[in-house]
């Protein structure tokens, strides 16, 4: 199959490529940071050009999975304007073109929907809240996506792995700081579901093999709080868990209101597939052979 991934230097977009170059065709889609990267880019830049027409049209996609986004939470609180761009109508613009010519799309939304104020884990069935404008903005993308075209499938994610800039993932935050012997915060009372990128690429490729359609939660099958998290990180590297301060997120200076309970039901994900979700220790160590393995060096040869 042929695959277009929009926000193709992106830790998911980059990663996704990877991934699904082992089986099928890929074509990025990047504004630039993409220098020899080992698929065909197609250089565009979204804030300018929201006409798929003629890209679809020459690449020929059966599938596309649209990862370009606006991700960083403060940044979409100074920027709502490129938020709503990015999130939103680029969204919706892919969505009624790829509909038009019946290609398979995959929307990547976030766990970030939803308020944290439930007792237990989120389903599908629960009713968002959006508290932050990168939250506000996802949800209306998922909106536009599911009006215009209903077959998309919506993947509400959390992810960690190696980017392109090394600085993207909470992983990498947890890795380069305890490497370089600095204290860092660690939020005990923000829980999430995070799982390895490249188990998140395999479980996109695969919904889009089993033709699933429709609004999905594809994370981690463990909630763990994001201290925790970074423990975890330290033990697989060797590196110091005591330089890792447990703290309260709402003791922290980041500008975007963040949510505490982020604990995403995998149950339709799972009874859909008939598969098992991959859980977060065996992603954590899928993370660390790829850093044996000189995985993170690799990906940053691809970028200008
Ligand atoms: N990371 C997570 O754990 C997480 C959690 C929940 C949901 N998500 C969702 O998952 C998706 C992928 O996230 P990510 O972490 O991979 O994001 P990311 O690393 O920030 O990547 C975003 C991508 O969008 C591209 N992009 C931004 N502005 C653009 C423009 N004007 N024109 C063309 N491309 C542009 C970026 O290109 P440049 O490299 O040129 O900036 C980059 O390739 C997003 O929809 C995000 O909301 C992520």
């Amino acid at each position: 199959m042929k695959l277009l991934i929009t926000g193709a230097s992106g830790l998911l977009g980059i990663n996704l490529a990877l991934e699904a170059m082992r089986e099928h065709e890929v074509i990025g889609v990047d504004r630039g940071r993409l220098q020899s990267a080992p698929f065909e880019v197609i250089k565009t830049n979204f804030f300018n050009n929201h006409a798929f027409d003629a890209m679809l049209d020459s690449a020929q996609p059966n599938w596309v999975i649209n990862c370009a986004a606006l991700a960083n939470l403060d940044e979409c609180e100074k920027h709502p304007d490129q938020a709503k761009i990015l999130n939103v109508n680029l969204a919706r613009d892919l969505a009624e073109d790829c509909m038009k010519r019946k290609i398979k799309l995959i929307h990547l939304s976030t766990d970030a929907v939803f308020d944290g104020t439930k007792q237990g884990a989120y389903t599908e069935e629960d009713e968002p809240n959006p508290q932050n404008i990168y939250a506000q903005t996802k949800l209306e993308g998922e909106q536009a996506v599911r009006d215009t075209y209903p077959q998309a499938i919506i993947a509400r994610v959390n992810f960690f792995g190696w980017s392109l800039s090394g600085r993207r993932s909470l992983a990498e935050f947890f890795f380069n700081n305890l490497g370089e012997g600095r204290n860092v915060n660690g939020f005990t009372d923000v829980i999430f579901c995070p799982m390895w990128v490249t188990h998140l690429s395999q479980m996109l490729i695969a919904m889009l093999e089993h033709n699933l359609s429709g609004l999905y939660h594809v994370v981690g099958s463990q909630a763990i709080d994001k201290y925790r998290f970074g423990l975890e990180v330290a033990r697989r590297f060797g590196l110091r868990e005591d330089l890792i301060l447990p703290m309260s997120v709402e003791d922290s200076d980041l500008t975007a209101k963040r949510s505490h309970n982020l604990w995403m039901s995998v149950h339709k994900l799972s009874t859909d597939f008939g598969l098992e979700i991959p859980d977060f220790s065996t992603g954590l160590d899928g993370f660390y052979t790829q850093f044996q393995q000189g995985y993170p060096q690799k990906i940053r040869s691809y970028q200008q």
